[in-house]
């Protein structure tokens, strides 16, 4: 089964308008090598979407990091999905273990976004996956997080991230064995509930992605892409990734 294959850049709380000039650079890598192997996305802080967007070309869409579940409302400090849409967004992650972490998401909470999200035509990347001391009950834990999505989903609005918490920001990974066994496994999760839809769902990996094991990740059967954090926001380690899905 051919699936999409993405690479992601999640920037977190860097990067300005400024880095217009980063994104420049992807960008003429990416015309220059003729990539058509793998979509490109970038996700930037909220602040710099609307700007970046406008001063880019077509060759890379544009996600946000993280969508309230209303569209509008006495929500302090919040956005909403109308108000990506209005701003030119493709693409929003919802569930991203730092916001698991640190603003106490429930999979109560993100189903409430992922649903927002898709009623506005956003295409969700989703992110799961476990802490360093779930990892034996790994396969309870993704279940738990996967039950967040709705009953009905397609490949063509929903993108799943497996991000080992533990693997985050860390250098460290699981096996490339490891990596394409809970790939497989998060599809056969997937498949209980929108049966062979499931194999056209692009899963990608996340956690430590960098230059120098992107191709042994990338390659795997059961790995459709990566989402990046540290190693994105250097264009000539995220250019190598890209080149990596080649
Ligand atoms: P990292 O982050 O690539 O810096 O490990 C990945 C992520 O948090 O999405």
């Amino acid at each position: 089964m051919k699936r999409t294959n993405y690479i992601i850049a999640n920037w977190k709380m860097n990067g300005s308008e400024k880095s217009i000039s980063l994104i420049k650079s992807i960008q003429i890598h990416i015309a220059k090598q003729n990539i058509h192997s793998a979509k490109v996305i970038i996700c930037p802080p909220f602040t710099s979407l609307s700007y970046l967007i406008k001063k880019s070309s077509n060759l890379i869409k544009f996600g946000a990091q993280d969508v309230h579940y209303e569209y509008s409302g006495a929500f302090t400090g919040s956005i909403s999905s109308p108000m990506l849409k209005e701003i030119g967004v493709k693409y929003v992650i919802i569930g991203h273990s730092e916001r698991r972490q640190y603003h106490k998401e429930t999979v109560l909470e993100l189903n409430t976004k992922i649903n927002s999200a898709l009623s506005k035509n956003l295409k969700v990347i989703f992110c799961i996956g476990e802490k360093l001391n779930e990892i034996t009950k790994r396969s309870s834990i993704l279940k738990k997080q996967l039950s967040s999505l709705p009953n009905s989903f397609t490949s063509k609005n929903i993108i799943i991230a497996y991000e080992p918490v533990w693997a985050i920001g860390t250098g460290k990974t699981p096996t490339v064995n490891e990596i394409n066994g809970i790939h497989k496994s998060i599809r056969r999760m997937i498949n209980q509930k929108i049966g062979s839809e499931s194999s056209k769902i692009s899963i990608l990996y996340g956690g430590s992605v960098g230059p120098h094991n992107a191709r042994n990740i990338l390659e795997l059967s059961d790995v459709d892409g990566a989402l990046v954090g540290g190693a994105s926001l250097k264009s000539k380690d995220f250019c190598k990734i890209i080149d990596s899905s080649i």
